[in-house]
């Protein structure tokens, strides 16, 4: 019989050329946590004795910056899709096992149903596109709205894959 490997891109990536040295986890804490704080601090509404003060990015540098964040988002779903990553390292315990599933859960949890947690990856990119959409555009209103999708992106994977309690 002969077997055949399928490549799984057109520039014939297998899935043994990728290294997935980091865990889910540290992908979070380096990589997504601090682009989206980076997204959602952008844009806020501070009320002070003066009045009203609106923080937004204001000149070309700061939106360069930005955009930089949002570029690293969406690219960090894909990272989520790199087959063999593991949530953490083997043995590492969940941050608070009253409250979180265990990395091993999860773990059995996205090889029991890998399209969901692809879903949920896609749903991050979406939500990080429509970022940068907004970045481009210098749209300050669009920013905004966007912080609250990418935050249901967030959630949406964790309510399913983080928590153990609701
Ligand atoms: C496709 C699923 C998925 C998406 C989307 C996702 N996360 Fe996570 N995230 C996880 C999983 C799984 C864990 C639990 C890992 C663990 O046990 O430490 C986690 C953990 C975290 C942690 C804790 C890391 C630590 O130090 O223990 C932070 C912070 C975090 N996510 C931030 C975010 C933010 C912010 C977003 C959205 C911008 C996001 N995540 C989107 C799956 C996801």
């Amino acid at each position: 019989m002969l077997v055949s490997i399928a490549a799984a891109g057109c520039a014939g990536e297998s899935a043994t050329d990728y290294k997935p040295t980091s865990t889910v986890r540290e992908v979070m804490r380096s990589i997504v946590d601090p682009s989206s704080d980076a997204l959602w601090d952008s844009v806020e509404i501070v009320a002070t004795v003066e009045g009203t003060v609106h923080k937004m990015p204001k000149s070309d540098e700061e939106w360069a910056v930005l955009r930089r964040s949002a570029v690293t988002l969406v690219e960090a779903g894909n990272l989520l899709l790199i087959p063999g990553r593991l949530v953490a390292r083997p043995g590492e315990p969940a941050g608070d096992p009253r409250s979180d599933l265990n990395p091993e859960e999860i773990d059995t949890k996205r090889r029991q149903a890998p399209g969901a947690w692809t879903l949920r990856a896609h749903r991050l990119q979406d939500a990080a596109a429509e970022s940068l959409k907004a970045i481009d555009a210098k749209d300050v209103t669009a920013l905004l709205n966007a912080g609250e999708t990418l935050d249901a992106a967030c959630e949406s994977c964790h309510r399913d894959y983080w928590y153990r309690v609701q």
